[in-house]
């Protein structure tokens, strides 16, 4: 039977957050934004591993440099995982940009043929649970990769340098990619390594896809699903945790575990 990896890039600097830290390392409610978001991924599906890119400076070998990243998602800590089983969690060390961290993930899996990735942003802690299964069935169901994403808005305007409008474009059927993004194992890393050769710019595992030929299918998402990319989303973050009811998984909360 086929399995199910998971592969998460956190190997970014975050410079558009404007933290000391990389933004994943940063808390929310008392846990880092890597856990939350690693912490989704098993509590919503079974993963047979989950490898996480971290900046090269945080991994030793296969595994992590400096112990207290592992947080509250160290193997064998079942916290959040609705199968209750022990979480098998790697490192390995990111690359320059977002499209070589996944490449390297994707290199430290040991898969089989026949298997899936979920590939999945340490900068998207909220992710709904619901979201993540979604996507996982709507895959299954149309038999080809996907990804979450969110019909567009608002009103889409060109502008040209001076930042005057030209035109205004014409949204329908216009979506913003979110992750998780899911493909077959062995698809992705030869559309990435192809891309990545042909020294293109893809800022997601569906860019490479497409650009192979493999259809890709739109699953639906929801706002939810935002990215940290600023300094006011930390406290966007921690208010879609706080409505979503995830925090008695968080550290300091009562209910949380040993
Ligand atoms: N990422 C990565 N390796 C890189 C760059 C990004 O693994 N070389 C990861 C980030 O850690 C993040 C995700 O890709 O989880 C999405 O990228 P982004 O939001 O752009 O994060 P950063 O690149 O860290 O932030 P910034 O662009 O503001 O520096
Ligand atoms: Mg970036």
């Amino acid at each position: 039977m086929s399995a199910l990896w998971a592969v998460i890039p956190a190997a970014g600097r975050g410079r558009r957050s404007a933290r000391r830290a990389p933004k994943q390392f940063c808390e929310l409610h008392g846990r880092r934004l890597l856990d939350w978001s690693v912490g989704a991924l098993f509590g919503a599906v079974q993963l047979r591993a989950c490898v996480i890119a971290l900046p090269e400076e945080y991994v030793s070998g296969n595994g992590l440099a400096d112990n207290s990243l592992a947080g509250d998602e160290r193997p064998g800590n079942s916290q959040g995982n609705l199968q209750g089983s022990s979480r098998d969690i790697r490192y390995c060390a990111g690359g320059k940009t977002r499209a070589d961290s996944v490449a390297a993930g994707l290199n430290a899996l040991d898969a089989a043929p026949g298997d899936w990735v979920l590939v999945h942003d340490a900068a998207r802690p909220c992710v709904p649970r619901e979201d993540i299964q979604r996507l996982v069935a709507g895959v299954r169901e149309a038999g080809v990769g996907g990804l979450l994403a969110q019909p567009l808005a608002d009103t889409l305007k060109r502008g040209d340098r001076a930042g005057r409008v030209q035109s205004t474009l014409d949204r329908s059927f216009l979506w913003r990619a979110q992750t998780p993004q899911m493909f077959p194992v062995e698809a992705l890393r030869r559309a990435l390594a192809r891309a990545l050769g042909d020294g293109l710019r893809v800022t997601d595992e569906a860019a490479a896809m497409e650009r192979a030929g493999h259809p890709v299918q739109l699953i639906e998402g929801s706002a939810a699903n935002l990215k940290v990319t600023y300094p006011e989303d930390f406290a966007l973050a921690e208010f879609w945790l706080r409505r979503q009811g995830r925090m008695a998984g968080a550290a300091g909360a009562p209910t949380a575990a040993p």
